[in-house]
């Protein structure tokens, strides 16, 4: 597939690389301009994967990933090029430059997003109008306010309303592909939510992607969701995490719950921190979601054997994702009832109350383990301590990885070194990679290729031409201040995108991931310095040449006047 370049700077212009790799996994902002996070490309115990916002580019002192976004999705999602391209345009709502064959996937996104507002407003004037619908709602103790905060709607019934709206072909395919209509046959369609409660689903930023419709009476499904579209994945998305984010700027906690209901009346109880995976187990990608905005998260479950072995599903979303400030805890229900029943019958703060008898993830794990084993036998230990060390091997080295060694060895009473020399070797020895890779600076061709890729504003304070050298990373110099010339707003993200392929990358990346120390408000002089030095450099050049010749064959009177020209010259400058 051949993708214009234009297109791919413009999407590298439009996407944010900290919005996207926080998205996948949670970023610290540590100093000025860089965010830090454990890296994801290898295991590691303190943060040296960095992400510069202003640079757009990622780099890791241990192992030393880099790269822009596109880099990032490849590695992180395992997509080729042309995969990382679409999946970056899709999130971006940027349209793929179409190719001759016609695939949906290149339909311009914010078509779509804006269907799903349309049909949302017009379930929601359904709903005014549907005494039926009203009377639900009344009956669900759901408010006029929170319903129109969550812009509940009506779906009325019959099979044509939405197809009616629909003008032509082309919207028909369009409301089809926001699976809000089905196709019977060719060509004949229905409409896919008919006579429920319509719950629009936002994604983290507001857009609708989807609905939830329940049923007003007894019937299957109680809840019908929109189907997988280019909008849409449910393992993705929370319901209800745009409100919270919309209510608050400090996120204390997030409470985990199942259920669209559960969600809005514990709103409306002014508990304003609850999402609901839909109608799934919660997955990584959740997670990872919810550890940008808190280090404290309640999941919510039934006290039945169904919400146990929910909950252990948590459990093993959670391990390879744990962090050592991250409280996770699990709040069982009484028998019968659900986070709606209960506000609505105990309030805020009795509610609230019960997080202090949530049990612990640690607690909760070793409970689950001691279940098949007797742990008054030295077999049932040893069966134990080897059930737990397979779960505990997929934390992340730290704090609680520790922890749960040293309590494992309390409990099976066996010696926490032998219980080390279980866990892979990767895990026993510390990262020893973890120093800042400085790489050594020596040259001023290096400092300034490296200045320039990191900060290529600097170009613009370049007033003369540099002068001719045999130096070696000159062609490159010349070729990147070229660049930068053309677009002289351009990171380092999108000048990495540049050479993409070709000998220089791997030295770009060195580069561009280098530190350079120079503090920010030094880098104008630092980089006038470093020209100077250049231009000094070439001098040399100069004079290196005609001594040499000098002392070989001797100089004619003009290479004499030059030659005592730039000694002249040279001194001037340094
Ligand atoms: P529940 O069956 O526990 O329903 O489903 P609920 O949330 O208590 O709903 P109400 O109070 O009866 O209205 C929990 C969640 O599982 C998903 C939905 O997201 C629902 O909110 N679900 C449930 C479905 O997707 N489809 C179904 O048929 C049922
Ligand atoms: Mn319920």
């Amino acid at each position: 597939m051949n993708i214009p370049r234009e297109f791919i700077d413009l999407l590298l212009n439009k996407v944010d690389l900290v919005d996207l790799i926080n998205t996948h996994i949670p970023l610290r902002k540590k100093s000025g301009n860089n965010y830090f996070a454990r890296c994801p490309f290898h295991q590691e115990k303190s943060a040296s994967f960095s992400v510069s916002q202003a640079k757009q580019f990622f780099y890791c002192f241990g192992c030393g990933a880099h790269g822009n976004a596109i880099d990032f999705l490849m590695q992180y999602d395992h997509l080729n090029f042309p995969e990382a391209i679409e999946s970056l345009a899709r999130q971006a709502g940027m349209e793929m430059p179409r190719t001759n064959d016609y695939s949906p996937k290149q339909e311009n996104l914010s078509d779509l997003y804006e269907l799903m507002t349309k049909t949302a407003n017009y379930y929601y004037e359904q709903m005014r109008q549907s005494e039926r619908a009203i009377q639900y709602l009344k009956h669900r103790a759901i408010s006029g306010h929170i319903a129109q905060q969550f812009q509940i709607g009506y779906a009325p019934p019959g099979w044509h309303h939405l197809i009616d709206l629909a003008k032509n072909d082309l919207d028909k395919k369009k409301y089809l592909e926001a699976g809000l209509i089905i196709e019977k046959e060719n060509n004949n369609y229905y409409d896919r939510f008919r006579d429920r409660i319509m719950f629009p689903i936002h994604d983290y930023r507001g857009r609708i992607i989807g609905f939830g419709g329940r049923i007003l009476d007894q019937g299957e499904p109680k809840y019908l969701n929109s189907p997988e579209t280019p909008l849409f994945q449910k393992g993705r998305e929370l319901y209800g995490l745009y409100h919270i984010l919309k209510a608050k700027r400090h996120i204390e906690r997030i409470l985990i719950v199942e259920g669209y209901m559960d969600v809005i009346a514990l709103f409306q109880h002014d508990i304003t921190y609850a999402v609901a995976t839909l109608g799934t187990a919660t997955t990584p990608p959740h997670l990872q979601r919810l550890l940008r905005y808190t280090n404290d998260i309640i999941f919510c479950f039934d006290g039945d054997q169904a919400g146990k072995t929910a909950a252990w599903r948590a459990v093993e979303v959670i391990f390879p994702l744990m962090q050592d400030q991250l409280q996770i805890r699990f709040l069982f229900l009484p028998d019968g009832e659900d986070p709606d029943s209960l506000i609505h019958k105990e309030g805020k703060a009795l509610f609230e109350k019960r997080f202090s008898s949530a049990v612990s993830l640690s607690i909760f794990f070793f409970q689950q383990m001691s279940l098949s084993c007797d742990m008054n036998t030295m077999e049932g230990r040893s069966r134990f301590a080897s059930l737990s060390l397979n779960h505990i091997k997929q934390l992340p080295p730290g704090i609680f990885h520790d922890m749960m060694l040293d309590d494992l060895s309390k409990r099976t009473r066996i010696d926490v070194n032998a219980l080390k020399r279980q866990l892979p070797q990767s895990q026993m020895t510390q990262q020893q990679s973890e120093a800042p890779a400085e790489v050594k600076l020596v040259t001023p061709m290096r400092l300034l290729i490296t200045l320039l890729l990191q900060h290529p504003e600097l170009a613009t304070h370049l007033t003369e031409p540099l002068p001719a050298s045999h130096l070696p990373g000159f062609a490159f110099l010349l070729e990147l201040l070229e660049v930068i010339r053309e677009r002289p707003h351009i990171t380092t993200g999108a000048l990495r995108e540049h050479w993409r392929g070709q000998k220089e990358e791997a030295f770009i990346a060195k580069l561009a991931g280098a530190k350079h120390l120079v503090p920010e408000a030094g880098l104008h002089n630092e980089f006038k310095g470093v020209i100077r030095q250049l231009h000094a450099l070439a001098m040399d050049e100069e004079i290196n040449r005609l001594m040499t010749k000098a002392g070989q064959i001797g100089l004619s009177e003009a290479e004499k006047v030059e030659l005592s020209r730039w000694i002249a010259k040279k001194k001037t400058i340094l």
